[in-house]
């Protein structure tokens, strides 16, 4: 085979196993795995891999994954390298690279008093993945309403580069941002400008602390997940619905249904691609028949 890849400048492994690069530890191999150094390397990727025309998919943190274990027939791109990791702060405004994660976001927001971003406290993801799936969380008000709160509320600004290598500045209007959806799926995430507000250090801290013991209540970091696999359905709770359906615990081979939080399919260990695919088939027409209402899910299926 050509060594089509050759003229790249950032790291290319071959057959890597997506088991190492999704949070619920499940994926075969992938083609190609690879890391563009900047963003010129990004486009000289695209072209390579239109002239090719092979599939491709973007990887952030991998904890909205389900990767078949057959693996994926592509090129899995990651922008986990410096030049996709700056941060950068002018007075209340922040540029993120595509592939800061959120932890790292909060650590500098709180050291620079810089607010409005706690909520996102204790989601395992990237900047880029973030913003493509309009990451969030969802409070129940004091009248019982459901209220969200999602990344999208924060941007002002983000840098893609299209699928071409087009480099855009999109400003907040000219994206459409849905629950868990935005139109930045069409292109690459390369950086983001969020705004925030200054306030004081230890009014953040007590922000950050309260939504993570919210987080930890509630969910249960200690096993393998992909965090919720449905989207809430219009006025419901997802997890509400599958926990009243009695499906907590529910096994199928080696994935479970979470005992703290039903949305929550967990890996007890060796689960197969396969068990979560039919945990899920098994939950989707229990809360069906039950009440009436179709799950879509959250997490993406990668398989070809
Ligand atoms: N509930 C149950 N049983 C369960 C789970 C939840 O009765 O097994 C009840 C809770 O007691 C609560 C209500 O359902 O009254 C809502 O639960 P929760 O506060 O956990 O919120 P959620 O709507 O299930 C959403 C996001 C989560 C995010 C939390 C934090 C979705 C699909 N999920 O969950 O996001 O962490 O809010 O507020 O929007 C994710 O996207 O991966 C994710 C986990």
């Amino acid at each position: 085979m050509m060594k089509w890849w050759k003229p790249l400048k950032g790291r290319v492994k071959i057959k890597e196993k997506l088991n190492r690069h999704t949070t619920l530890e499940i994926g075969g191999p992938a083609g190609f795995f690879i890391y563009p150094e900047d963003a010129a390397d990004l486009k000289l990727l695209l072209n390579l891999l239109k002239r090719g025309k092979m599939p491709f998919l973007l990887i952030g943190a991998g904890s909205k994954i389900l990767a078949s274990d057959k693996g994926f027939r592509g090129v899995v791109i990651s922008l986990d390298s410096p030049y996709f990791k700056e941060i950068r702060c002018r007075g209340n405004y922040l540029e993120a690279g595509a592939a800061v994660e959120l932890a790292k976001l909060l650590s500098v927001t709180e050291k620079l008093s810089l607010s409005g971003a706690e909520f996102l406290a204790g989601i395992p993801a990237t900047i880029g993945g973030a913003l493509v799936m309009n990451a969030g969380i969802s409070r129940r008000t004091k009248d019982a309403k459901i209220k969200r709160l999602d990344i999208s509320q924060l941007v002002t600004e983000v840098t893609v580069m299209d699928y071409n290598g087009n480099i855009k500045r999109l400003k907040r209007k000219e994206i459409n941002f849905g629950y868990r959806s935005s139109s930045l799926s069409e292109c690459i995430v390369l950086s983001a400008r969020l705004k925030l507000r200054k306030k004081d250090k230890r009014q953040i801290a007590q922000y950050l602390k309260e939504y993570l013991d919210y987080r930890k209540s509630t969910q249960d970091p200690s096993w393998l997940s992909a965090g919720c696999v449905f989207k809430n359905p219009k006025g419901y709770s997802a997890g509400r619905l599958i926990d009243l359906c009695g499906l907590k615990g529910k096994k199928i081979g080696g994935a479970s249904v979470s005992m703290r939080h039903a949305n929550f399919i967990v890996n007890r260990g060796g689960a197969k691609s396969g068990d979560i695919l039919r945990l899920m088939a098994l939950i989707s027409e229990k809360v069906r028949l039950k009440f009436n209402i179709e799950l879509e899910p959250e997490i993406k299926i990668w398989q070809n």
